[in-house]
């Protein structure tokens, strides 16, 4: 494991992912979509290996393994101790490990210039509340891109919080958002804009975030000097799937979905009501 020096790193978020919650949760509830989304993205625009890709915000290695497994040379970065350490033990498994694994942030980028093929930023974007600390971010990935080198950047929709709480029921069969006055302040300053801030102690309300409108998302690709292709919709309508689980499990249901949400990927009216958004921009 590589170290590089860090910028302050909020510690609410810091102790929110030390809960160990990242491993596994892309095999649950409607979060499969969001994998086999991003992949399926990812490899639209990804280079033929060999090429280098950095996981930035990588976590415990989900994307970065299923690369390297492809033959990508990927290189994994987190602030959080514990996912860079469980992306080195899941690496040390894998007959197709990571070229490294280091603590790292995506404003300080440890990596020479011009030196990756492509940039994976799933997620740190999310947490950089301040637009200014979003802009270092961004402008570390154009810096670190080859000319032409691709960039994946991940945000969480304004209307996300709204979408997931009206959704979800509690005990009583209620929505969230609409059972607790708590709930649904934190919805109501979400769609205002304003930081999210769970102001509960469950961990299913997130932490410290910031939620963007997909053309804000757009306006800070552009703004960090990089030429965006566009902003997609990861879950899109699919976040509202019924029976969800069964149909994931069934591959032709499974391929029906994909196949509906990637018919409606680029309806601009549609794109805000996607759960996640991903970023595809080009370093000039
Ligand atoms: C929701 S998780 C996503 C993890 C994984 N990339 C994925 O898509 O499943 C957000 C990740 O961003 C990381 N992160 C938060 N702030 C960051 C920062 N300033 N620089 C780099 N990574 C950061 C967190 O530690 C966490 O691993």
């Amino acid at each position: 494991m590589r170290y590089s020096p860090l910028v302050p790193f909020d510690p609410e978020i810091e102790s929110y992912y030390a809960q160990g919650g990242e491993q596994g949760r892309l095999d649950q509830g409607y979060f499969p979509l969001e994998r086999a989304r991003t992949q399926e993205i990812v490899l639209r625009h990804l280079p033929p290996p060999p090429a280098v890709v950095l996981d930035v915000g990588g976590a415990s290695g989900v994307y970065a393994l299923w690369l390297a497994a492809r033959g990508y040379e990927v290189h994994l970065m987190d602030p959080v101790p514990l996912h860079v350490e469980q992306a080195a033990r899941a690496s040390a498994a894998s007959t197709h490990p990571l070229a490294s694994a280091s603590i790292g942030d995506a404003r300080a980028l440890a990596q020479a210039d011009g030196s990756a093929d492509a940039v994976l930023l799933l997620g740190p974007l999310y947490h950089l509340i301040d637009r200014d600390d979003r802009l270092s971010a961004l402008r570390e990935v154009h810096r670190v891109l080859r000319p032409g080198g691709v960039l994946f950047a991940a945000a969480i929709s304004r209307f996300a919080s709204l979408v997931d709480n009206l959704d979800n029921v509690t005990g009583a069969g209620l929505p969230h958002v609409l059972a607790s006055p708590a709930v649904l302040g934190m919805v109501r300053r979400d769609l205002e804009g304003g930081p999210h801030r769970n102001p509960t102690d469950e961990a299913q309300y997130f932490t410290t975030a910031f939620f963007h409108h997909p053309d804000e998302l757009a306006a800070e690709v552009r703004e960090a000097g990089l030429a965006l292709v566009e902003v997609l919709p990861l879950e899109s309508v699919g976040a509202f799937t019924g029976a969800f689980e069964r149909v994931w499990a069934d591959e032709s249901l499974r391929e029906a979905l994909l196949s509906l949400v990637r018919t409606v990927e680029r309806e601009p009216t549609l794109i805000g009501v996607s759960p996640h958004l991903l970023a595809v921009a080009r370093s000039r």
